[in-house]
This record gives structure tokens, sequence and C-alpha cells, in this order.
């Protein structure tokens, strides 16, 4: 297990004496003690960076590329091993957590393809006179700071088209969840990719290593998944050097179940939508608009699925939801939960804390909740499904744009063309049409509204970390 720094190629102590504790949060024990990055370890990152990003930005785009690719190959070849370490610093079922990597490792397969199809494009200025070429250069040195719900994933999805466009990196990884991080990068390294290229620097005090990053005269872009209140704090921060941002935000994802949607596949892409990585994803189902006509039979429904899933520890086969992250994610939800139960909801299915050592709160389905509950205007972020019901369809999209998020919606129905209606009038960046699962590097990942600002994955995805220059010419 990796517990030092890794900054220009090699693994170090930091240069401050404190240590961050990794815990478990099925058995809440200390697993690891890892070195605390100080403001000056961050420095040290971003000029390892700053030293590798010329020559790593004329590394040619197929060498580039080839290192990508054997970094899937690389870390699928250790699929047990990372999925294991997402389990223990996580807590997610093991089959999420082998998810998880092959979805991690996916990132540097589809950009090693995109690595090598960067487009350009030459224009005729309209007078006939001369002719300009566009061209997408590298934008520089990136700062990453990524989140603790997929803790490989959500490094890669940045990491790999960042490098595939020629940029140098420096990572913050989830303080909760640090180790994942630590090992990618180890066997990044062993894959091949020059000193400096990818830098790794945890750390406890994340305002102090934000402010050295942004203000690193080298530093470029700033990539962060996370909630919208820090993604508020680092875009301002950002202005000051008016830093390129591509920001992955907050949820409040509406799951829509019209009238004569097949309830078998609704719930189906409930239970997905809702639970997939431990319920603690921001593309999870946070609000259940289910049509007046089906509501009791759906709540039913979900309520018997919902129970049938055993908690437990991630790496017991039979888990299907792990414990949440900590202690006070434990309780936040359950204050949702009883706030909802105050403002009228009933209770189908759980709704307590679980009394046994590790932060797990059961799944738990509320019947009947009211528009405007507060369990419908925060990310829940666990295993609970507040069903609302509506009567009149203009109505119910309005609740479902009604909050400020907008980053994923899902939509059941048997009527294509109503679905595809339905979705279009959706404030939302991603849609499930019929399907519980948005997530793919093949599509453009990210939100409307305040879920965010520009897009991850897909052929879109490696151009944000790029710039555009234009070159008149005189021919
Ligand atoms: C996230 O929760 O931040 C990402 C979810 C996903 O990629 O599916």
């Amino acid at each position: 297990m990796r517990t030092e720094l890794f900054i220009g190629g090699d693994w170090m102590p930091g240069s401050g004496s404190d240590q961050i504790e990794v815990t478990n949060p099925a058995t809440e024990a200390v697993i690891a003690q890892i070195a605390d990055g100080t403001p000056d370890d961050a420095l040290a990152a971003c000029d390892a960076a700053a030293a590798a990003q010329l020559g790593w930005a004329a590394t040619p785009p197929r060498e580039r590329a080839e290192l990508l690719r054997g970094a899937w190959r690389h870390l699928i070849d250790h699929t047990d091993e990372l999925a294991t370490l997402i389990v223990t610093e996580h807590g997610k079922p093991m089959a999420d957590a082998r998810g998880e990597v092959a979805y991690a490792a996916e990132f540097f397969r589809w950009n090693a393809e995109e690595t090598v199809r960067l487009r350009g494009e030459i224009g005729i200025a309209p007078s006939g006179a001369n002719r300009f070429i566009v061209h997408h250069p590298p934008v520089g040195v990136v700062a990453m700071i990524t989140p603790w719900n997929f803790p490989a994933a959500m490094i890669t999805r940045k990491l790999a088209p960042a490098l595939g466009a020629g940029n140098a990196v420096v990572i913050k990884p989830p303080r909760e969840a640090p180790l994942t991080a630590l090992r990618v990068a180890d066997l990044l390294d062993e894959v091949g990719f020059p000193p400096g290229a990818i830098n790794v620097v945890p750390t406890s005090t994340s305002g102090a290593w934000f402010d050295v990053v942004a203000d690193h005269r080298a530093v470029r872009m700033v990539s962060f998944t996370g909630s919208t209140e820090v993604g508020r704090l680092l875009l301002k921060k950002s202005a000051d050097r008016v830093l390129k941002t591509v920001m992955e935000l907050g949820g409040n994802a509406p799951f829509i179940v019209c009238a004569d949607a097949d309830l078998n596949a609704a719930v189906e892409g409930a239970i997905v939508a809702k639970m997939r990585h431990s319920a603690e994803t921001c593309t999870a189902a946070n609000r259940f608009y289910v049509d007046a006509a089906v509501a009791d039979e759906f709540t039913e429904r979900l309520a018997i699925a919902m129970g049938e899933i055993k908690v437990g520890s991630g790496l017991d086969p039979d888990t299907g939801c792990g414990p949440m992250i900590s202690a006070q994610a434990v309780t936040e939800i359950d204050g949702l939960v009883k706030g909802a139960l105050e403002d009228g909801a009933s209770l189908a299915l759980g709704g307590s804390p679980l009394d046994r050592p590790g932060f797990f709160y059961p799944p738990t389905v509320l019947a009947d909740v009211a528009h405007g509950s507060a369990i419908t205007t925060a990310e829940i972020f666990g295993p609970v499904a507040p069903v609302i019901p509506f009567t009149d369809i203009d109505d119910m999209i309005a609740q479902a744009n009604d909050t400020e998020m907008g980053l994923t919606g899902y939509v059941y129905t048997d009527d294509l063309a109503v679905g595809l209606a339905l979705s279009e009038r959706i404030q939302a960046g991603m849609i499930g049409l019929n399907r519980g699962a948005v997530s793919d590097p093949a599509t453009p990942f990210g939100g409307m509204k305040q879920s965010g600002l520009g897009r991850e994955g897909s052929t879109e995805g490696i151009y944000e970390f790029c710039e555009t220059q234009y070159i008149a010419t005189n021919w």
C-alpha cells in the first residue's frame, strides 16, 4: 500500500509530520496513515508538473496514446487488488467496486483513441483573401480535485483526457479515500508516464492546498468533482487567475414514472438509479415523481425490492449496499428522513440507522412525500427513495425543474414520443429514458444550472483540456 506523496516521479514522505488517518467505514477501524501534504508539497508538485509540461506536450500523440492504452490494460490487470482497496476505504459492494475499476480503466482506453484524433480546422476568410488554421494545443498544468465516492474513476475521467491532450497534472485525491489514488499513480508509473506528468498530493488542508496550486504560474486549469458549495469556492478562487474550469457538481435527479410505464422495468431501473455504489453518486435518483394512478403499486414494489438488498460489508459477496462514508453522513441522511416524516410522508421501508459498528443506513422508501420537503431539495447521497405522487404532467415537470441542480433525470414510459418530449423538458445534462444508468465514458457527462460547467468523457471531454488557437495565414 502506498502512503507517501507522488511528486516528480518519486515517492516522498512530505515536508510536514502530520498524517491522515484512513478509516474503513464498514468497521470504523483505521486502516492506514498516509502523508498529509502541506502547501510546500503542493508547490513542489506544481513545480514538477511545470517541468514536465513542455516535454509531455511535445510527445507525439501516438506515444501518448500508447501509454494511455497501456494504462487501461494495467488497471484491468489489477482489478482484484484495486476493487478490494476501493471496498476497504469507501465501503461500496465488491461488484460495484469491480465495475468502478472497469469504468475507471475505460477512460484510458477511450481517450487513447481520442488522443490521436484531436481535430483542427482550415478555413478560408470570407473575402477569399487568405486561409486560417485552427488547432488545439494542451491547456497547461491541470489541478484536479476528486471526490471519495469513486476513488478511482473520478480521477481517471479527468486524468486520461488531460494526459491525452498533453497536460501534466497535480491531483488532490479525497482525504476519506486516498489509497486507491496512490495505488493508481503507482500503477501508472509502472506503465511509463514520464516523471512529473502525474503528481498526487493528498492533504487534510484543502483550502491552503488549493490557494497555492491556483496561484502557481504554470497551472492553467482546475477540474473538480464534488459539491456545488465547494465548487463555488473553487470558481471564485480560480477567477483571480482566470483559470479554465470544469466543474462536476451536485445533483438532485428526478425519476419520473408515467402511468403507462412497465412497472417491473421502472422498479429495476429505480434500484440502479438509486442504489449503485451504495447510493452515493451524484447521478442518483433523488426524487421519485410517480403518476398517482400507479404510485401505491410502484412504492410497494420498490419497498419489496429495496428490502431484499443486503446491507453489510462490501467484502461480503451478498452485500448490495455498503456503509455510508462517515457517521456524519448517516446523521444527515437520518435527519432528512425524519424531516420528511414530520412533513407528512409515511414510511414504507427502513427509516433508522442500523445499530452496529460501521456507518450503516438501511434502504428506505418514503411514500406520499410533499414536494418542497427538505428531502426533495437536498442531495440525499444515501439509500433513501422519496416517492411524490403526481396528477398533472405540467405541474410535475415544474416540480422536477424546481431546483438549482440539473445533473441527471430519469423517465419511464411505454411511449417513446412521450418519453423524448418529457426528457427534453427536464433541465438536466443527462437523461436516462427507460434506463437507470447514464454513465459511460463515450458520452458527455455533466450538468446544467448549478450542477456544473463543462463535460467529461465522449469526444468533447478531451477538448476541455485544450486551448483553441487560430493562425491567420497569407496564403
Ligand atoms: C459521481 O457521482 O460523481 C459520478 C457518477 C458516475 O460517474 O456515474
